[in-house]
């Protein structure tokens, strides 16, 4: 392992890439945080990279993303760019010797992601990945549960997500997909609470917006999974959904079940004559609130503590293996085994 040392485990030099859409909500959040000292705001944009410095009032901003990843005060370097340029990114601050936390995935292809993984490794360096759900309170818990044995034998785990708003023409060539953008959360959930699946099988349609088939896409899909532990599983996606954010998740065992659903925004319930109303999370800014804070607090305290930040690269490979061969599974019309998708991690 690296003699990784953070100088001030409370002020913590932090290189910020990518004022984009998520960036914009993650500058914010990491503003809070007292530990974490934006030093360099980075976008392509210099526009950008001068709102970010703004929001997260930070030292300087600039357009090269090199420059602030090698910035002598820079500890550590998050990466909210484009996800065609996580692997390239990651490998960069690794090499200058930097802690870093990535958004997911590290790469759509399962090499580019081995190669990083096998750098991660030899460099030991700290990194973790942007898995917010394994934040969210209702996960945490449910995860306790699951370890301590509340639950007993885990016997079915079932998820689904629905987006708000569909994505544009560009997003939807350049995401991996549906099952590598949308239902990968849920896989990296199944992961996390269930245990490794062994085999998939995945049935997709068009049947919400032309786009997504145009693109060589799904917009809704459902993909069972057989997991090593002998559980059985469900993951259903919809890129469409007129009511909100819509994502719950079910985990039953011998001695219980665990359901996660946030299914109200706010405490109101507004009934009326044979009937009631209440508000529902708009999108997974509103929804994650919480756990977009949560993960960024536990990196920061990890690092402060000379731990090993989790999700780590190990879990975004596995993860995309995972999300891979239920693509390949839609593709061909036929179930895959998790281990049919290989790629070699150098060494
Ligand atoms: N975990 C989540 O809930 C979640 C949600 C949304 C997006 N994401 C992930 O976050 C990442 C960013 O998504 P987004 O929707 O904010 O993207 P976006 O396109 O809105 O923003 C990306 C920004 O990065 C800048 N950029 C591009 N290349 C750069 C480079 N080499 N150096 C510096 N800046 C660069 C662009 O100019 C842009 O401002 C993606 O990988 C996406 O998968 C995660």
């Amino acid at each position: 392992m690296s003699a990784f040392e953070i100088r001030d485990p409370s002020s913590i030099g932090v290189a910020f890439l990518g004022v984009g859409r998520i960036g914009r909500t993650h500058l914010q959040t990491l503003a809070g945080i007292g530990a974490a000292r934006i030093v360099v705001v980075a976008d392509l944009d210099p526009a950008e990279a001068e709102r970010g410095r703004e929001i997260g009032r930070a030292e300087r901003s600039t357009s090269d993303a090199v420059d602030a990843i090698t910035d002598p005060k820079v500890d550590a370097v998050i990466i909210v760019t484009p996800t065609s340029t996580h692997a390239t990114l990651i490998e960069a601050a690794l090499r200058a010797g930097k802690a870093i936390w990535s958004e997911k995935p590290i790469a759509l292809d399962l090499d580019e992601t081995a190669r990083v993984v096998a750098l991660w490794r030899e460099t030991g360096l700290p990194v973790q990945m942007g898995f917010m759900r394994r934040f969210d309170p209702g996960y945490v818990r449910a995860r306790r549960l699951i370890e301590s044995g509340e639950l007993g034998r885990i016997e079915q785990f079932r998820a689904y997500s629905r987006d708000t708003y569909m994505p544009d023409a560009k997003f939807i060539r350049d995401s991996g997909g549906s099952f590598l953008d949308m239902s990968v959360h849920d896989f990296d959930l199944a992961r996390f609470l269930v245990g490794e699946v062994e085999e998939v099988s995945a049935w997709g349609a068009n049947i919400v917006d032309p786009r997504f088939e145009a693109g060589g896409d799904v917009d809704t899909a459902v993909t069972m999974l057989r997991f090593r532990n002998g559980a059985l599983g469900v993951v259903e996606m919809s890129r469409h959904s007129e009511w909100g954010y819509d994502i719950r998740t079910e985990v039953a065992g011998s001695l219980g079940k665990v359901v996660i659903e946030a299914d109200r925004k706010t405490p109101l319930t507004w009934s009326r004559r044979f009937g009631f109303e209440a508000d529902h999370h708009e999108n997974f800014p509103d929804r994650f609130e919480v756990a977009y804070r949560a993960e960024f607090e536990a990196f920061f305290r990890t690092l402060a503590d000379g731990g090993t930040p989790t999700p780590g690269p190990e879990d975004a490979l596995e993860t995309l293996r995972l999300a891979l061969a239920a693509k390949q599974s839609w593709q061909e019309r036929r179930p895959v085994r998790v281990d049919e998708v290989t790629a070699e991690v150098p060494t």
